[in-house]
């Protein structure tokens, strides 16, 4: 029976990434509150969200402390903007605040309200670069199959990845997409990391050279792969692919949507994986996403080509009503105050080995193949065919079914493509929590074993 909220909710809300058929004989789950790492929906009933709603609130539910930051700018500045030589203290702060911790030379910041506004502008910035710097041909991007970028149609076609681009006439024509660095799957026989990392860099190289490196802007790039199933980088892998992109004079966009503010175990994931961007996107765990905002962190050189065309074209016409919004720019300050005073990334650092060894754990598992993860981020694939790595058909859909019974037994993830659950809990969770999390999510596989073997679904 559904509940009067759900009875509404399906007759009035178009819910994204959804099958919109199915979910109306199911409903919605309807949540209502939540403390920690936990929330609960209508019915009581508490869930751990493993994946920290999407990818986003690092310091989990409750925060009395953003909850007066917000309600104190509220009270004072609800709302001015930045355009034509406007400014307020809030947005002042925070972008000098995101320059001083930021772990490249940064010039200038530029605020949005999500990652997929944030990386729209940061096209658009290296195309209004490009003019500027008298290269109006530099304008393709380069992505990654199975990335994630958003969903504006611009940054929609840099995400690589089916359900983003079918029925919408994408991707549009200034992407061209390189491999996924997916060790586990795409690994020759006998292939060390280093020598993939080297196999993809050159496919890189090979693919510049056939587009025509004098006309591309720009590689975009996630630290660790995360709506594309959680995949890691291979050893070397940013290594390899900076020198190449370096050798074409082509920039590289740090997407840190997902891994920055503390995600892998430092402040930025290209700390972890040891690269240095042109350009870095961030949003999420920047405010705990407790008020939308996101950001582009610009390079100096950068800065002074936008400035100077900007001179020229008479303004930088490019801004959105909420660019910088007071509010959420004082959450995002009190969010980035808490992760120093309380040492955040030293917690992380703490508390990983034991997410990691669950993790890992996981391995033995008759479903499972890969497991594998980096800090509090995590990736799980199931497979009908362990020894031949081999995927459940998509038409069963047996990753979603499998995520069903992992949320009844109180865990909250989502399937992603190929049958992979990211796991990406707040980052305050505890060992406790961690063993509690993996506990129930274990049950909720082992159920998941039970209804594929009835089904006979899986080879063993
Ligand atoms: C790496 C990455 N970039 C961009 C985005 C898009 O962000 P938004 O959903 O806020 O538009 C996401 C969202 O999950 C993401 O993971």
């Amino acid at each position: 029976m559904l509940s009067n909220a759900q009875t509404r909710d399906i007759s009035s809300l178009l819910h994204p990434y959804t099958n919109l058929v199915k979910l109306r004989e199911t409903g919605p789950v309807v949540f209502e509150r939540g403390k920690g790492v936990r929330i609960y929906d209508e019915r009581g009933k508490d869930y751990i969200e493993a994946l920290a709603g999407l990818w986003c609130t690092a310091l989990g539910w409750g925060e009395e402390t953003l909850v007066e930051a917000a309600a104190e700018q509220m009270r004072k500045l609800p709302y001015s903007h930045i355009f034509a030589g406007r400014s307020h203290e809030p947005a002042i702060a925070l972008a000098e605040k995101l320059k001083e911790i930021a772990p490249f030379p940064v010039g200038k910041v530029f605020f949005a309200n999500s990652g997929s506004e944030a990386n729209d502008t940061q096209i658009k910035l290296f195309w209004y670069a490009s003019n500027a710097a008298g290269k109006p041909q530099r304008k393709k991007i380069i992505s990654r199959v199975k990335g994630y970028h958003g969903v504006t149609i611009a940054s929609a076609s840099l995400t690589a990845l089916p359900a983003n681009h079918k029925s919408f006439d994408l991707p549009l024509d200034f992407v061209r997409f390189a491999d996924c660095p997916h060790f586990y799957h795409h690994a020759e026989s006998g292939e060390s990391e280093a020598q993939f990392s080297q196999r993809m860099a050159e496919n890189l190289d090979a693919l510049i050279e056939k587009t025509g490196a004098e006309t591309i802007a720009a590689m975009i790039a996630e630290p660790v792969q995360g709506a594309g199933g959680v995949i890691l980088p291979p050893e070397g892998y940013f290594q390899a692919v900076s020198r190449v992109l370096a050798r074409h004079g082509i920039a590289l966009i740090d997407d840190e949507v997902i891994t920055g503010f503390g995600r892998t175990g430092n402040r930025f994931g290209c700390e972890t994986f040891g690269f240095e961007p042109t350009t870095m996107t961030i949003a999420k765990a920047l405010s705990s996403a407790y008020l939308p905002i996101s950001a582009v962190l610009i390079s100096p050189e950068m800065c002074e080509l936008i400035e100077a065309e900007s001179g020229r074209v008479g303004t930088f016409g490019h801004g959105y009503t909420y660019s910088g919004h007071p509010v959420a720019a004082a959450v995002a300050l009190k969010t980035l105050e808490i992760y120093e005073e309380r040492d955040i990334v030293g917690h992380v650092r703490r508390v990983a080995p034991r997410f990691l060894a669950r993790l890992e754990q996981l391995r033995e598992h008759p479903l499972v193949g890969e497991a594998k993860g980096v800090g509090l981020l995590g990736g799980v694939e199931i497979l009908a065919d362990k020894k031949a790595k081999r995927n459940f058909e998509p038409a069963k859909a047996v990753g979603p079914a499998i995520a069903k019974m992992i949320e009844e037994e109180g865990v909250l993830t989502r399937a992603m493509m190929g049958d992979r659950f990211g796991l990406c809990p707040p980052l305050i969770i505890t060992e406790a929590e961690i063993d509690e999390l993996f506990d129930r999510f274990e049950r909720g596989l082992n159920r998941g074993l039970d209804w594929v073997k009835r089904e006979q679904l899986i080879w063993q």
